[in-house]
């Protein structure tokens, strides 16, 4: 295999990481981002591919014609969660590329199209919600309601794609793009520790439902050093007890429930918070669970703001439902990758959130997870094995053939 991959990805490295951390912040329309955006488009225009920004500002490099029928494509992200690692998402763009390279260089003779994709805004970690570059185009997130998102700043989400140079009024479905293609492939790094040391690549059969909640916890503010306790309205206790019963509630269900993040008004040492802002991210191996902790959340949110003197709401800010990757195509690449001995490969579900989840109700998706030897993610720790990577990006070579050199 030639060396592209370690060329590229010496190249994306450092861009967006935090000297501090070491971990990256490549948020939707950031210049990190704008950055990741304009490497995308240079490795599709050096390699001779049609580059293409749909409405939603995913960004597309097509080799073949991009209005074929049946069209093969595979990609992933290139943003980041604040933080984050170097492998969740641009390991899938890196390895698409590769994965070219390597075709070309045994000669593949393509007989559909194909194409690599970065969807954009992957993480949600500026406007809130996950995967918006897919729902947009799925129409799972419509417009108006994509105008209506603000980051933490209060910069509406239409006036930073404006700000970087794309029209905010074309986003919208775009299902005739879905309509042409044939099937989705995502390569992801694992954000578990499934895979044990002799398996570099698995298969993934599910996504766990998910979603964010907000809890607006609203108290009174007041004076930290003169407030009696009884006179008190403080929206930190009603926070800090939700955050305690979200825990137990999940682990009893056996689901998973996170407060990542924390907001407080007006966030003073000295006074009394007048509104903690939490956000919740649930998730469980299926639905009839996912709805019964979060409802049990709430109403232990609500019970302790009763005490509290503090007024709960709560505002869904996403769902993901629960997704069965396609049968035959999962099957088809375990088969390939296997060399015919499809139980020799891993079929694993994942809790995490992925582009092809939401594409999975619109087009036949399947995804590899290449092996993570700590499970760490989410994190500047997250990490791969060179080996691996390369491991994956063989696999997705011959799954690319599979799928857009047969007859
Ligand atoms: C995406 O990485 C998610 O599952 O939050
Ligand atoms: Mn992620
Ligand atoms: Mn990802």
């Amino acid at each position: 295999m030639s060396d592209s991959f370690q060329r590229m990805w010496a190249e994306l490295l450092p861009v967006g990481r935090s000297a501090s951390s070491g971990g990256y912040r490549r948020f939707a329309w950031n210049s990190a981002d704008t950055e990741c955006r304009a490497w995308f488009e240079e490795q599709a225009r050096n390699r001779g591919l049609h580059y293409e920004l749909d409405r939603n500002g995913n960004q597309w490099a097509w080799l073949g014609d991009p209005r074929g029928e049946g069209a093969v494509v595979t990609g992933s992200h290139l943003d980041s969660v604040p933080d984050g690692g170097a492998f969740d998402g641009p390991l899938g763009v890196v390895s698409s590329f590769a994965a070219l390279d390597e075709l070309r260089a045994r000669g593949a003779e393509f007989t559909k199209p194909l194409a690599i994709v970065n969807f954009g805004d992957e993480e949600g970690a500026r406007f809130g919600v996950a995967c918006i570059g897919s729902r947009l185009t799925a129409g799972v997130l419509s417009r108006e309601q994509a105008h209506g998102l603000r980051d933490a700043d209060g910069v509406r989400l239409p006036d930073a794609m404006e700000k970087a140079g794309h029209d905010p009024d074309a986003i919208g479905a775009d299902r005739e793009r879905l309509a042409r293609i044939g099937a989705f492939v995502e390569l992801h790094v694992e954000q578990g520790r499934y895979l044990d040391e002799h398996q570099s690549v698995g298969v993934a059969s599910a996504i766990w439902p998910h979603g964010r909640w907000r809890f607006d916890f609203h108290g009174e503010a007041n004076h930290a050093g003169t407030t009696r306790i009884e006179d008190r309205r403080d929206p930190m206790l009603t926070y800090a007890n939700t955050v305690l019963a979200a825990r137990k509630k999940a682990r009893l269900a056996g689901a998973l429930a996170t407060f990542g993040k924390v907001a407080v008004e007006p966030n003073g040492t000295n006074a009394i918070a007048s509104l903690v802002r939490g956000w919740l991210d649930s998730r469980a191996a299926d639905e009839a669970t996912l709805d019964r902790v979060v409802e049990e959340i709430r109403q232990a949110a609500l019970e302790r703001g009763e005490r509290d003197g503090v007024r709960v709401e709560l505002t869904r800010e996403s769902f993901t439902p629960v997704v069965d990757f396609d049968g035959p195509l999962r099957d088809r690449l375990a088969w390939v990758i296997g060399r015919g001995r499809p139980d020799a490969v891993p079929v694993l579900p994942t809790g995490a959130g992925h582009d092809a989840g939401i594409l999975a109700s619109a087009i036949p998706t399947a995804m590899l997870f290449v092996r993570n030897p700590t499970g760490v993610s989410h994190s500047p720790a997250e990490h791969a094995e060179e080996a691996d990577c390369l491991a994956g990006v063989a696999a997705l070579a011959d799954v690319l053939e599979d799928l857009a050199c047969q007859g």
